[in-house]
């Protein structure tokens, strides 16, 4: 029964609630969905848009919607699940105090996966447009340097140097302590949605129906396959149920913020992939990593695909920071329950930031930036998230249950039907990801199944106390 073990509920309610301890309610509706817009615009639409209309054809926009609802669905349970104990470690902590260790091991060790590779693959998304807007400017970098090994077929590539570079400066940033400030991540959301709405105006005029015929050349395979890997673009609206304890209205508030910002993205993201494959034809985007800004140069928009490069390098730069910096926290709380070795829940003597994890995170996932391919990530982030939702989705259902008096600041509506729409939406999508993505998340979860029995279960806090 050890593996069900629990943290005291009470407790972690009580001690949320001390005076010094509450955080101020200041967000409203609106804050929260530029949160979202913030952590969710990067490279799933800059970047692997260009895969995925090889996959699908113009009817990657289809694509988008699939993936959006998934998201939407498994949102409701997420902010219900995050919701609820106002403490740090979102729903690792909650899963702790409800379903248990293992449960709680499993979930953290997945969303390890989800943010600390989703930081790798943000920023080979942001290098891919770093590089050009070096080329823009006349520079360009040694061939070896530009990529991971095998990256691009028939290319001898070793290393991808700016991913790695970004990642480490990012790193630097995060250890010094840089607050995530809610008005700088407003005007990058602005910078961000503003390249986007410039793409969509400009975009619109030299779009060419006939590139649009055939609509979904592979049929429902090839949408459904595409929509698993574009669910990457959908990825950080947890960020926003993270914030649950600093909003005003979490009833309100949360389901407008989560929802609001899962419907914004997704209309920029079905106009963006229209307009994108209306002016290039798609079989044009293989190879390439910075389709969005490739559609405007091949439309001779150069000055506006310059622009695109910019507002997609500063709209990247927000996201691998959010991702890193949930990376840590998420550390920072298994280490403090014994669950991971101590020493990553260290705090900077002077900066007041756990800065070996920080570091831990960013040398990994840099240098993990630096040697793998986007596609092998992007879909190992999918599998990992699309695997926590489930379990949440199910959690959701379960506590209802077992535990109907559980404070619960959001409801997820109609359950259980919304809980097993998002478990059976999110596993359609993870039966479209390749097999050598299953087997390396096998691989993860296994040897996540080997710390727990060999180290943690006897190191946690928990067992000690007991
Ligand atoms: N949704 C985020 C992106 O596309 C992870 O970059």
């Amino acid at each position: 029964m050890s593996l069900f073990r629990t943290k005291n509920l009470d407790e972690l309610l009580a001690h949320a609630s001390a005076p010094g301890h509450g955080l101020k309610k200041v967000l409203g509706p609106l804050d929260l969905v530029l949160i979202g817009i913030g952590a969710i615009v990067g490279t799933g639409i800059f970047v692997l848009t260009g895969t995925g209309a090889l996959t699908a054809g113009p009817a990657l926009t289809i694509s988008f919607v699939i993936a959006a609802l998934a998201c939407a669905f498994a949102a409701l349970c997420y902010a219900e699940f995050a919701s609820s104990i106002p403490v740090a470690g979102s729903v690792y902590t909650y899963s702790y105090a409800t379903l248990g260790e293992l449960v709680a091991w499993i979930i953290g060790w997945d969303l390890m996966l989800e943010y600390g590779l989703a930081v790798s693959a943000v920023a080979v998304g942001w290098s891919g447009y770093f590089q050009s807007l070096l080329s823009g400017l006349g520079v360009t970098l040694p061939t070896v340097l530009t990529a991971a090994p095998g990256a691009q077929p028939g290319v001898q590539t070793w290393f991808n140097l700016p991913a790695f570079a970004i990642v480490i400066v990012l790193t630097w940033l995060l250890s010094l302590g840089m607050r995530e400030s809610s008005r700088l991540n407003n005007i990058m959301v602005a910078v961000k949605i503003g390249v986007v709405l410039l793409f969509i105006i400009v975009g619109a005029r030299h779009v060419r129906p006939e590139n649009w015929q055939p609509f979904a050349p592979f049929g429902m395979n090839g949408v459904l396959s595409a929509a698993a890997l574009v669910f990457f673009a959908f990825i950080g609206f947890d960020a926003v149920s993270s914030a649950a304890e600093e909003v005003k209205r979490p009833d309100r508030d949360l389901p407008i913020g989560i929802i609001g910002s899962l419907l914004v993205c997704a209309a920029l993201y079905v106009v963006v992939s229209l307009i994108m494959t209306g002016i290039v034809p798609f079989k044009d985007f293989a190879g390439v990593d910075h389709p969005v800004s490739l559609a405007l140069q091949r439309a001779n928009e150069l000055w506006v695909a310059g622009f695109v490069d910019l507002g997609a390098i500063v709209g990247m730069t927000t996201v691998i920071l959010v991702m890193a910096y949930g990376q840590t926290r998420i550390i920072y709380a298994m280490s403090r329950d014994g669950l991971l070795p101590r020493r990553l829940s260290d705090l900077h003597p002077r900066h007041g930031t756990p800065y070996v994890a920080t570091w831990l995170v960013g040398v990994v996932f840099g240098l993990i930036a630096a040697l793998v391919p986007l596609n092998v990530l992007a879909e190992l982030i999918n599998i990992g998230t699309l695997a926590a939702f489930c379990l949440i989705a199910i959690a959701v259902i379960v506590l209802r249950r077992t535990r109907p008096d559980l404070p619960r600041a959001f409801r997820c509506p109609a359950v259980p039907v919304v809980p097993l729409l998002a478990v059976a939406l999110c596993v359609t999508l993870m039966s479209f990801l390749q097999a050598t993505t299953w087997i390396a998340f096998a691989v993860w979860v296994g040897l996540g199944l080997i710390v727990y029995f060999g180290y943690a279960r006897q190191r946690s806090l928990l067992h000690r106390g007991s």
